[in-house]
Order: C-alpha cells, then structure tokens, then sequence
C-alpha cells in the first residue's frame, strides 16, 4: 500500500504519529513560509502543513502544487490547540504536519471546481464526469446504492431466493417500448433484441422449478427519455411459484421496511395501505397518486386492480395495460365471453412511492390456452403469436406452476432515498436526454467494414 491512513481517518488519538497519505490536492494556501493544503480522498479530507524549517524539500514541492495534483506526503500529525480545531470536518482535531512530498500525477486546471456547492451544468458534469464523481453529492449517491443493493442481496438470500443471470442477447420482450436491436454477424440479417425485462426467462424459471428467483439486473427500453427514465436502467426483478399477490405484498413490504430502517433510519407502516386504480383515478386523478401528508415523509402505496386492456382509439384495437402475460380477476372472466375486455380487472399491482411509479407486478397466467386468448385479444393471430412467444407457449405444455412477481427500479429508489431531482444523478455513467454519452460520445458512427460484416447498408 501507498498510504498508512485514508484523508477521513486521522483524529486527535494518532497525534504524533508518523504517516504517509496519498490523494488530490484539494485546496492550496500559501502563506509564504507556510504552505497549507488540503489533501482529499473518497474518505474525506485532512489539512496539511509544509513548513521549511521541517523539509526544505517538501516545502519546494508544495510551492509546485496545482488544483487536483495527485500526491502522495509523510509527515507527523499533529494535534492542533483548541481554537484552531476545524468543527465541520471529522479530521479537524489535527493536521499533518509534511516531511515528504512526491508528486505522483499533475493535473490540468479542472473544468469546474470540485465542490458542491457550484452549479455546473449537467452536461459539463457528464462530459467530466469523472471530475463530478469527485464531488460528494455523486460519491455519496453512488456509495448509498452500493449499500442499497447488498441489502437487496442480502434479503432476498435470507428469502431462500436464487438470483440468476438472463440473457442481454435475446428476443424481443414486450413492455411497451421499443427493443433496441443488435444485429448478429453470424445471423446476417438478423438481430437479437436487448431485453426491456428478464420478463419470459422469469417466468420460464418458474416453469424450470428454481421457485423463486430474483435478480438486479439491467433492461434496455427505447424510449422518450425524462428525469425518471434511462434507456438502461436497473431492476431488482423477482418472481416466486405457488403464491398469491398477497405473497409478493408481503415479501416486498418486508424488504422495503429493512431498506427505510437501514438506509434512512425510518420505521415504515406494514402493510402499505391498498387503493384500487379505480378509486385512484376517481379521488386523486393519477394512477400513481403523491399521498403524502407532510414534506419530509415517505409515503408508499398499492395500486391495485388495474384494467386489463386499453383501447387504442389511432390503431383501433385492444392493447395490454401491464404486459400480456398478467392474469385476469377471477370475478371479471365472464366478460372474456361477452368481449367486454374494457371491463376486465387484471391480477396486477403497481407500488407507488411519494407518487412515482417504482414498481410493478402481476399473477401470471400459467396455463396455455389463456395465454393464446389473450395474445388473440391484443392481435397476435396464432401464427404471430407463435412467432414471438412459441417458445413461452411451449414451455406452458410442461408442467407451468402458477406464479407471481414484480420488478422494482432501483435507480428510482435510490434517488428517491436521496431526494435527487434525476435518476442521472443515481448512475456513475448515464445518458442525456437525447440518449446520448456525453464522456465516451456514444453513439457514434460505425466503419463500412463492420456495417459488411453484419450483412447491413445505411440509407439516408
Ligand atoms: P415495468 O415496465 O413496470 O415492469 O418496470 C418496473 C419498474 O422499473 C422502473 N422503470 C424504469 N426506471 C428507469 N428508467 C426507465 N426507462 C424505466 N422503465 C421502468 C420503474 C418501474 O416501475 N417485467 C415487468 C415487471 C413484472 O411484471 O414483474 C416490468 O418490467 O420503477
């Protein structure tokens, strides 16, 4: 190891210690004789005295010492009297007073300042970003989803849960965005489509006997872009066999309690109270309504109940309002006879926090015929049907158990916890709004001669 402490770690108890730190300079004061710097690392940051009469030699380095210089310094800390102690910072009880000083790395005048109290443009922040992640706000964001997904780890573990990978490469699944498409060389002319979902391998799992899997997985959607929405962003994904919705409420509402107590500190009600998407859009307009009472509060809901089918009034036909693989209410299966599908209540619920949508889920159909019924209802004749989802049709004739699950966002959450404006700000290396990596430029054109091998020619 290069250093013996972090520039968080020292306090009044190491006085007299001799150690070595390494990180960025932070801040520069030269005071003639005396050059003070602050040195940071992810860990915090610890002040720094180079004194002549110390090192004449340290003190020649400091002289040199630009914004973000990448350095590493021995020196003796010391513990300063009273009233030079630095409250705001958990360091501020010493100072190190330098023997050493080594440039390891110079650094060009930074495009913005790493502080977080300036207001830098975000596409600044994207383009550098690893100038941004420097910065608390960032860091922090980015340090409390790695907690936030342990957790999610290990709950879901004690839940006797398996988490499994699924395919990126694969086939289209329909959650109501466009695919982004990969054309395969081997293929040529044909395309794999980056998953929206794990959606059919989860169900398959289930077919396969593996009784609950989960997974924090990424999912690809082509689609308009806003504050709460990346074309990739993260699920926790989980399915379970021989349940109830009432299975899934409660596997949920236990791990939701857990991420509150863990990662804010805060008891959250169970069970969370239940509104049906009737009575949501009657009372409160929204199907995701804010039912919060004060400010500072989190407030999360169930909707359940929701119509099965929307009606496309521009292509004059039915589409599913959750995804075609939901099932029907008990009750409402009269009107799959009388084709009064704008009447029918599907077996689904979504999860409403402080009025966004972060999560959502069904009962599934298991049984082959239903699921052909319903492809019919939403114009997938036989034959299309086939096409697309034979191989889920064909997986029902072997033995489906009946199932249920959910899928919640995880960049969501997570900027929810922290009050963040953006989802952007939950992700180290996120798209703009147009789509767009502002650090890398992706995407970007491609050459003739990968064009050729993929069998593929542009136009326009
Ligand atoms: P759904 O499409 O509702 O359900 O997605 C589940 C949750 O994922 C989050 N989410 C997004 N987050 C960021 N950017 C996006 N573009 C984006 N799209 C969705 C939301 C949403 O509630 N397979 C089903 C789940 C299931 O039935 O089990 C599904 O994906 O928080």
């Amino acid at each position: 190891m290069l250093r013996t402490h972090t520039c968080g770690e020292l306090r009044k108890e190491d006085g007299d210690k001799e150690v070595t730190l390494c990180g960025w300079v932070a801040a520069r004061r030269d005071h003639g004789k005396l050059i003070f710097i602050d040195i940071r690392d992810r860990y915090g940051i610890t002040q720094v005295v180079f004194v002549p009469s110390v090192s004449k030699d340290a003190h020649d380095v400091a002289q040199k010492l630009g914004p973000e210089f990448v350095i590493k310094l021995t020196g003796k800390v010391v513990v300063r009297p009273p009233k030079m102690v630095n409250a705001d910072v958990p360091t501020g009880e010493v100072e190190v007073c330098a023997e050493g000083l080594e440039i390891l790395n110079q650094a060009e005048v930074p495009v913005f300042e790493i502080d977080d109290s300036l207001d830098v443009s975000e596409d600044l922040r994207l383009t550098y970003r690893y100038l941004d992640i420097r910065r608390e706000k960032l860091r922090t964001s980015l340090e409390l989803r790695h907690k936030l997904t342990n957790l999610i780890h290990s709950y879901m573990d004690q839940q006797q849960f398996v988490n499994i990978e699924t395919p990126f490469l694969t086939k289209s699944t329909p959650e109501g965005a466009r695919d982004f498409l990969v054309p395969s060389r081997l293929s040529a002319g044909k395309s794999f489509a980056l998953p929206q979902s794990p959606q059919l391998f989860k169900q398959i799992l289930m077919v396969s006997g593996m009784d609950r899997y989960y997974q924090v997985v990424r999912c690809f959607r082509d689609e308009d872009l806003r504050a709460d929405r990346q074309p990739e962003f993260t699920q926790l994904d989980l399915e379970m066999s021989f349940v109830t919705e009432e299975d899934v409420f409660a596997l949920t509402e236990g791990l939701f309690k857990e991420i509150f107590k863990q990662v804010k500190g805060i008891d959250i009600q169970t069970p969370f109270p239940r509104m049906t998407h009737e009575q949501a859009k009657k009372e409160h307009n929204s199907d995701k309504p804010d039912l919060r009472k004060e400010g500072e509060e989190f407030s999360l809901t169930w909707i359940v109940d929701f119509p099965m089918f929307k009606y496309n009034e521009e292509e004059k036909r039915w589409e599913s309002e959750h995804h075609p693989f939901t099932s029907i209410k008990e009750e409402d299966l009269k009107y799959l006879e009388t084709e009064e599908y704008g009447k029918i209540r599907a077996r689904s619920y979504d999860l409403v926090l402080n009025g966004n949508e972060i999560g959502s889920g069904s009962v599934r159909i298991h049984k082959k015929e239903m699921q052909k019924k319903i492809f019919d209802i939403i114009g997938f004749d036989e034959a299309e049907a086939e096409k697309r989802f034979g191989f889920l049709l064909k997986a029902f004739e072997y033995g489906a158990p009946p199932h249920a699950g959910a899928a919640y966002g995880v960049d969501r959450l997570v900027a929810i916890l922290l009050g963040l404006d953006s989802i952007r700000d939950t992700i180290a290396f996120p798209k703009t709004q147009k789509g767009n990596c502002l650090l890398t430029d992706a995407p970007s054109a491609v050459d003739g001669k990968q064009l050729k091998d993929l069998g593929l020619s542009l136009h326009g």
